[in-house]
């Protein structure tokens, strides 16, 4: 691989397989980075893995359910065992469905708190030691629902909400570890997870400008490049100016 922005990084990226996290993934390594691809979907991490391999990189695909604590931690020492080393994180993987509040099943609302919020709590928390020792840095995903209600996302714009204050938490207080903590906020992004709900044409909200997961993951090699050493808990919109105009 050619000299990149991110050469000699060891990377762990979560939700690896499909959307924004495979986007990441791929451009991770052409920026030089070695990758750990994590997902629940082992087939497709390992495409990834495999398309990573053939430009020349390096890249390890890891089995994981971000719904289960011991799965999320034991994945973090797969990882680290992988690439020998840990410099950033970036926790991608996340889940949206989509109904009415009042028929909400609670399994759905724990299902989408654990994936999209606490798998970053026991991630972060296994990566930390890693992540001190090569002053390195953290990329959460959030939403622009992270910022706005969202009818008939209630899980997930809670979800999201949470992300940016533990994004915010951690970053002052590993401040003084030198570990840095960001997010992301994307508008819509066309991938799998978005593409399930979009609005039909005719839809007030069918004309919107869709991102694609190549506009995120440049947005998370500067996050998690050297040239961000002074950008520390920022939310990042990636939204193509939706959130600033209020929509
Ligand atoms: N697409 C958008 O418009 C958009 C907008 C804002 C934020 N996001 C966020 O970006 C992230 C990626 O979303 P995407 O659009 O690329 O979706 P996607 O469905 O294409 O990718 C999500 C990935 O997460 C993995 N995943 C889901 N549950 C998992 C679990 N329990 N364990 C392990 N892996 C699991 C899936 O297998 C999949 O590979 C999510 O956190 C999402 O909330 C997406």
């Amino acid at each position: 691989m050619p000299e990149g922005r991110l050469t000699g990084k060891a990377i762990l990226v979560t939700g690896a397989a499909s959307g924004i996290g495979r986007a990441t993934a791929l451009r991770l390594a052409q920026e030089g980075a070695s990758v750990a691809l994590a997902d629940r979907n082992l087939l497709s991490a390992n495409e990834v893995a495999a398309e990573i391999g053939a430009m020349g990189g390096t890249a390890a695909a890891l089995e994981f359910d971000a719904a289960d604590a011991a799965s999320c931690r034991r994945m973090v020492d797969q990882a680290v065992a992988a690439l020998g080393r840990l410099d950033v994180v970036a926790n991608i993987a996340g889940v949206l469905q989509r109904g009415p509040f009042a028929e909400i099943p609670a399994e759905t609302w724990d299902a989408t708190i654990a994936v999209n919020l606490t798998a970053m709590f026991h991630i972060i928390q296994q990566a930390l030691p890693h992540l001190t020792a090569t002053r390195g840095n953290i990329v959460n995903m959030a939403s622009s629902a992270a910022s706005r209600g969202v009818p008939l996302s209630a899980a997930y714009s809670a979800s999201k909400h949470a992300v940016v204050g533990l994004t915010k938490s951690l970053a002052a207080e590993f401040k003084d570890r030198h570990v840095r903590v960001n997010a992301i906020s994307p508008g819509p992004i066309a991938t799998p997870l978005i593409m399930a709900i979009k609005p039909p044409p005719g839809h007030p909200q069918a004309d919107i400008d869709w991102g694609q997961p190549e506009d995120i993951a440049a947005a998370i090699v500067y996050l998690a490049s050297d040239e961000a050493r002074f950008v520390n808990g920022t939310i990042l919109s990636v939204d193509g100016g939706q959130t600033a105009a209020g929509r």
